[in-house]
Parts: structure tokens; C-alpha cells; sequence
């Protein structure tokens, strides 16, 4: 109902009267009130006078309803612990694929090898439910889609160019704008469901302890809107995995990276190697010539740009 009486108060500039809403909605002008009333009180700008109500500010808050194609598979949590908990839990009972949780503030926000992902008000951090129809050998490519379209949608929503950086982060310039961890399970020779979790910085500030994290408002010096990020980013991806192949994805990805030719530092569990990265392969591995001269195809692990 909050969805259809914000698609009424969007088409009308002017003031639209309680009894037209409601004639419209077929609610009582009683109820029509109380959603105005609980929309003004999520922070919902709607003037009310004695001739009707007129919306004239909306909060940048992704709320299911600002996403009405997908309203039922979209779930707001104002804070939580970490939205890979939650969409974990949905996705081993069934939810359906490209459900999203997407929360406002995150307490215990993950990142890759096991960091903190700080996630004050502000950001964009969401977690979503892909069933791709794949072998889990092929999970890798899902990953780099999801980072190249996001990279896309960001540079059209925020007119910034961005680039992606092995494995799956955003840079603008050198500075890390947004992070991707991903968990999958499978049920023998097929993935279940692969979780992908993204942290955008948007609109908040990264602490200064994070390296080269900037956020997109730093560096445009204005506020961008997440729902607007979060709604392309979900369109191109759910059109791709559903008409598109994904044998081009590495090829695509290859065009839009700052990382191959890089010197660069990478990091994994079992321990740290410098080189130059000399390309990806089609499964996403890295190929990395290292300063001593050997080839090493790098699967998983974290990689600095030498100029970060
Ligand atoms: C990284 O670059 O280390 C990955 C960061 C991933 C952060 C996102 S925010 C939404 C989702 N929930 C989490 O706890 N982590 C991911």
C-alpha cells in the first residue's frame, strides 16, 4: 500500500486530496492517513494540509517499496550484524534467486580474509541470493559479473569512472570505493546458491585506518543515491544471468581492470608474494610473473596495487 500511495503522490506535483487516494486505493481515508502518517515517520517529506497531502522530499533509504519490480524479494533491515548471516539463512530455505537483504548500518560487517568491513550509515551493504544454473567450478564467473556490472552501474548513476581490481573490488583512481565476498554451497555437480555481498562506500566516510578506502561522495564531492546504485546494479545483473552468457565475462572484465600490468603485492593464507600480474585466466585465476621470475597462477587472495 506505502508503494501505491508513493506512485500516486510521484505522479501529481500538486497536492492530491486523502479522498482521491482513497477512491483510488479503495481504503478508508482513515487508513490512507496512517500510511501517510508511518511514511512521514520512516522519513518520507509529505506535506499535509487541509486540501491533501504532497510529497516533497524522499529518503535515500532503500525500502522494498522503492523497488517495485522486485518489491517481494527485496528486505530492508534499518541495522544488523551482517547481511551474509541473514541471506545465508533465506537462501538454505529456498528463497528465490536475486533476493536481496540490504541493510543501513552493519555491527559486524565481513570482509575477505576475514577483515572487518566497517559499515556506518551512509553506505550501501547488501548480500544477495543467486542461483545460477552452473557447476561450482564455474562459480568464479558469477563473482567477476557481479563486480564488472556493478562497476557499470556505478559509473553511470555517479557519472565517476571505475575500474575493477583483482579479484572482485572497485577502485576510482587508486582508491577502493566497494568490497565483494562471496560464499557458495552446491549440491553435487551443481551450485545451490552463491551469496554475494557487497559494501559500497557512498555516502559515508571510510575510517582513516582503511588504507586506500575512499567513498564516492569524497571523491565527487556531492551525495549520490543508493537506491538508484542498488536498483541499476540489480537490472543489468538479473538480465544478464537470466538471457546472457557468461563465456565472455572474463574477456569484458579484462577491458574495465586497473590490475593486469600492475605491479602489484598479493596476500593469502599462506603468505605474501610481489610481481607483476600479467593477466586473468578464463576461471578468474590470476597469473602473476613474481620479482624472482617464476609464473604462479594465484586462485584466491588479496592483491595491492604497488602504487597504492
Ligand atoms: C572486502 O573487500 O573485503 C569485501 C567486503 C564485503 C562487504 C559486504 S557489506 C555486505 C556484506 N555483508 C558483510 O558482512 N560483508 C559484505
Amino acid at each position: 500500500m506505502k508503494a501505491r500511495i508513493l506512485t500516486i503522490l510521484r505522479d501529481n506535483e500538486d497536492v492530491v486530496s486523502g479522498e482521491d487516494i482513497s477512491t483510488h486505493l479503495g481504503i478508508s481515508r482513515v487508513a490512507v492517513w496512517k500510511h501517510i502518517q508511518k511514511l512521514q515517520s520512516l522519513g518520507y517529506g509529505i506535506q499535509s494540509s487541509a486540501k491533501g497531502y504532497q510529497l516533497q522530499s524522499s529518503p535515500d533509504t532503500p525500502f522494498s517499496w522503492e523497488f517495485p519490480q522486485r518489491m517481494d524479494r527485496i528486505h530492508y533491515v534499518e541495522r544488523v550484524a551482517s547481511t551474509m548471516d541473514i541471506a545465508r539463512d533465506m537462501a538454505r530455505k529456498g528463497a528465490p534467486g536475486f533476493s536481496v537483504v540490504v541493510a543501513g548500518v552493519q555491527e559486524n560487517g565481513r570482509g575477505r580474509l576475514k577483515r572487518v568491513w566497517q559499515s556506518p550509515e551512509g553506505g550501501l551493504y547488501f548480500t544477495m541470493v543467486v542461483r545460477p544454473d552452473l557447476p561450482p567450478m564455474l562459480s568464479p564467473r558469477v563473482n567477476f559479473a557481479a563486480s564488472l556490472i556493478l562497476a557499470r552501474a556505478i559509473e553511470s548513476v555517479c557519472n565517476i569512472e571505475v575500474r575493477v581490481k583483482w579479484p572482485n573490488d572497485l577502485l576510482a583512481g587508486e582508491k577502493k570505493i566497494a568490497g565483494m565476498l562471496s560464499e557458495m554451497e552446491a549440491e553435487g555437480d551443481l551450485v545451490s546458491f552463491i551469496n554475494i555481498g557487497i559494501g559500497i562506500n557512498v555516502n559515508n566516510a571510510p575510517p582513516s585506518d582503511v588504507g586506500n578506502a575512499a567513498s564516492i561522495r569524497q571523491l565527487t564531492g556531492r551525495d549520490h543515491s543508493r537506491i538508484d546504485i542498488l536498483s541499476q546494479f540489480l537490472d543489468q545483473f538479473e538480465e544478464r544471468m537470466s538471457t546472457g552468457s557468461l563465456d565472455s565475462i572474463m574477456l569484458e572484465w579484462k577491458e574495465q581492470t586497473a590490475t593486469i600490468g600492475k605491479k602489484v603485492i598479493i596476500e593469502t593464507t599462506r603468505g605474501t608474494t610481489r610481481g607483476t600480474a600479467k593477466d586473468v585466466d578464463d576461471n578468474g585465476a590470476l597469473i602473476l610473473e613474481t620479482d624472482t621470475g617464476e609464473c604462479r597462477t594465484i586462485i584466491y587472495g588479496d592483491c595491492f596495487h604497488q602504487n597504492e
